[in-house]
């Protein structure tokens, strides 16, 4: 049987009082609506069209680029509304249907496929959940057989209805046609003057299809509604992170501290110091280490390189076999190369480094001119002193030598010394001559007083 899913995402999210839209706010580096996108997907679903506000092109754009569909809706009138959107971009769609919301970041697949067992049995099925706090989640009410009476949202619930503990979970899935049918028979008299999605079991009752109630952890139902539920979210997406990243073999003596992207690839027998910030985009071989304190993104390290304690690794920074970057050294869209090291305050951007380079303390790479990036390349074997600036773009030979405060400008030739310095001068007596003056000036001043 075909799938197909709908995300419902045009939703003003005034509760999160932010310009950005709701489902675009980052959880482990991905936005929202991203992680629902890609949970639907992972449940064998080929088509999702996600509903977006009109003004939403930054919504529309990143579902496409997500392999979305798009549909707007022209005017918030509700969750079932909102549904009823996607019936044309679906109008050639025949099977079953998955509806659910953008703002359940935490959604897995397996949850999705459940609800399309149960479906199979059923002719809809619901997921459900009991929160410890009911809160303002819509409220469940079964019949005698555990099928969906009705549901009751809060802000029309009665003091008996309030009391049911089974919360609605907004997952429905139906066979495709019939839920565009019954869709299309929603009415607006509640409270808030809006078509609700979850009238839509009712509506299906009158015509005697059965909704099955599938159960799931309230952890993965967190929807995001403020600010403070998008922290919750993000420290419940952080806990599952950091528990794959341990079944699958890497170390980290304190993952609590530890903060991973959505898309961090951590080989087994990596390990993992306090304190790493993972950005999207980094990818760490087995045997790498990180160490504490450490900052990277979009960084390919191979095995046996150690990084940090304090290192920044940003887009484009691929640290190949036993390179050792040390503290507060920041690379960038570099290569470095074999067994090469920057063990402290260094600047390597828009660079190669060759294998076995040693570059010194507060060496840089002078890639910017204020208007654009230019390339060094530093040669196998090559040493760059301390403090030596090299001035892109430019060519250090393979086994140079460049002098300890040198300002490269040109290329060097291989197995040479470049050395840029003024000629050290030496003053004989100079220190004594100049220390017995200024004490007698000093003296002189004391005794004016
Ligand atoms: C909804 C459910 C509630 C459930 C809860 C779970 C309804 C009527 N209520 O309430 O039963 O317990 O989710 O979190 O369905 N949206 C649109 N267009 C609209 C309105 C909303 O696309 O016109 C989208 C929003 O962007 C959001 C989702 O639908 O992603 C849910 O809307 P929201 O307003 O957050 O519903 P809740 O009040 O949380
Ligand atoms: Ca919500």
């Amino acid at each position: 049987m075909k799938r197909a899913g709908i995300v419902l995402a045009a939703g003003q999210g005034t509760r999160m009082k932010s310009a950005l839209p709701k489902v675009m706010h980052p959880i482990g580096g991905l936005p929202i609506l991203g992680h629902v996108i890609a949970a639907v997907k992972g449940a064998g679903v080929s088509r999702v069209v996600v509903i977006t506000a009109p003004n939403d092109e930054n919504v529309r754009t990143f579902a496409r680029a997500q392999g979305a569909e798009t549909a707007v809706q022209e005017q918030q009138l509700g969750t079932g509304h909102a549904a009823v959107c996607a019936r044309e971009a679906l109008s050639d769609f025949d099977g079953t249907l998955i509806v659910t919301y953008g703002d359940h970041p935490l959604f897995t697949a397996a949850t999705f496929e459940a609800s399309f067992a149960a479906r199979e049995k059923a002719g809809l099925a619901l997921v459900a959940f009991r929160p410890r706090d009911p809160a303002m989640y819509g409220r469940v009410i079964q019949d005698a057989d555990g099928f969906v009476a009705r549901m009751v949202e809060f802000k029309d619930a009665n003091e008996h209805e309030l009391a049911v503990p089974l919360c609605n979970a907004g997952v429905i899935s139906a066979d495709a046609n019939s839920f565009f049918r019954w869709a299309a028979r929603l009415r607006n008299n509640n409270r808030q003057k809006e078509y609700y999605l979850t009238e839509v079991p009712m509506i299906a009752r009158d015509e005697g299809a059965k909704t099955a109630v599938v159960i799931a952890d309230e952890q993965e139902v967190m929807g995001v509604n403020s600010r403070h539920e998008l922290a919750d979210a993000e420290r419940e997406m952080q806990m599952r992170l950091r528990r794959h990243a341990l079944d699958s073999g890497v170390g980290m003596v304190a993952p609590e501290t530890v903060f991973l992207s959505h898309d961090t690839v951590l080989e087994p027998d990596v390990s993992i110091g306090p304190y790493v910030v993972f950005g999207p985009g980094v990818t760490v071989r087995s045997g790498a280490e990180i160490r504490a304190f450490s900052h990277l993104e979009g960084a390919e390290i191979l095995k046996g390189a150690q990084v940090g304690p304090y290192a920044r690794l940003r887009p484009g920074a691929r640290i190949e076999e036993d390179v050792h970057i040390g503290n507060f050294v920041e690379v960038k869209n570099a290569r470095v190369e074999k067994g090469a090291k920057a063990n402290h305050l260094a600047y390597i951007g828009d660079a190669r480094v060759g294998a076995g380079a040693n570059i010194g303390a507060g060496a840089i790479t002078c890639n910017y001119d204020g208007f654009d990036k230019h390339f060094t390349d530093i040669g196998e074997g090559a040493f760059i002193g301390s403090n030596a600036a090299l001035v892109a773009p430019v060519m250090i030979g393979d086994g140079t030598y460049v002098g300890a405060g040198s300002v490269i400008t040109k290329p060097t030739e291989k197995d040479s010394l470049a050395v840029t310095r003024a000629e050290q001068k030496q003053v004989s007596g100079w220190a004594e001559k100049f220390r017995t003056r200024k004490k007698a000036e000093k003296a002189a001043k004391a005794k004016g007083k």
